[in-house]
């Protein structure tokens, strides 16, 4: 099993919109698949995928309160794949939101270990991919995220906010804790990628060449937002071109962890 982890340096870059699109092509592919929303500041999977109120979530479970089988909803005949598709939710409450953002280092260190359980358990049970998404910056939940994922895909978009704090991340989080990541810029603004500016994303290349890989460079669509976070469009719009485009990126993983 490979187990990889969305992250990025700043919010809104795309992490959980791509996460869990990749989540559904890998299942399309007939990939066993289970995603995580570790962004306990702000769950977001329920939201994309539709799921009504539960009994337990992602958060009772790193607190030894509740099973893995308890916290794992199999989507698989909702979303009519051919592989199987897990997702572990985030409790979306406000209570549970600030309840989660005063959670000590000791908290942290108990809830990196039930993940490296649930790791197993997903390894045991066969599955391809486990999937990780998770708040931007360094909070203790990203950084368990980061540890406990084989890579991470940093999601940035191209600015120099992303560049800096993306630089930030490389040398002060990921060397240190000696993880592998893949760079992907999202939301690329499409005059970028052609023409007299193309020689931007050469540019961000070489900046970025002796610090990670580069995964690829996803134009910005409009109308990725009109799903308003609630459409899976790997699954509702498998033509739509951010989804074609997405598949190329499914391939690169694939090439870098086969
Ligand atoms: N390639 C793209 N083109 C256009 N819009 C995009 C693209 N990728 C993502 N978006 C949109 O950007 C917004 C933010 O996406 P998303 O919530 O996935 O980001 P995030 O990194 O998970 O945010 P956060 O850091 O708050 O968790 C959403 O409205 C989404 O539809
Ligand atoms: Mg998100």
């Amino acid at each position: 099993m490979k187990t990889f982890a969305l992250h990025s340096y700043k919010g809104g870059t795309g992490k959980t919109t791509l996460g869990a699109n990749l989540a559904a092509l890998f299942a399309q592919k007939g990939k066993k698949v289970a995603m995580l929303d570790l962004d306990f500041q702000a769950p977001s999977l329920h939201t994309l995928f539709g799921i009504t109120p539960r009994t337990a979530y992602l958060n009772d479970f790193l607190s030894e309160k509740a099973s893995y089988e308890e916290v794992l909803t199999d989507l698989t005949d909702s979303l009519k794949t051919k592989g199987k598709i897990i997702v572990g939710f985030s409790q979306p409450s406000v209570e549970a939101i600030r309840e989660q953002l005063a959670k000590d280092r000791k908290w942290h260190m108990q809830a990196i270990s039930q993940l490296l359980v649930m790791k197993q358990k997903l390894e045991e049970d066969q599955f391809d991919y486990m999937i990780l998404d998770s708040a931007p910056g360094v909070h203790y939940s990203s950084v368990n995220a980061i540890v406990a994922s084989d890579f991470t895909i940093i999601v940035a978009k191209i600015d120099n906010f992303d560049f800096d704090g993306t630089i930030h991340l490389l040398d002060e989080l990921y060397g240190p804790l000696n993880k592998e990541t893949l760079l992907l810029f999202n939301k690329v603004v499409p005059l970028l990628l052609k023409g007299k500016h193309s020689g931007v994303t050469d540019t961000v290349k070489e900046m970025f060449a002796e610090k990670t890989r580069i995964l690829g460079f996803l134009p910005c669509y409009c109308e990725v937002p009109l799903g308003m976070g609630s459409e899976v469009l790997a699954v509702t719009q498998p033509k739509q071109p951010f989804i074609r485009q997405l598949r190329k990126i499914v391939t690169a993983i694939e090439k870098w962890w086969p």
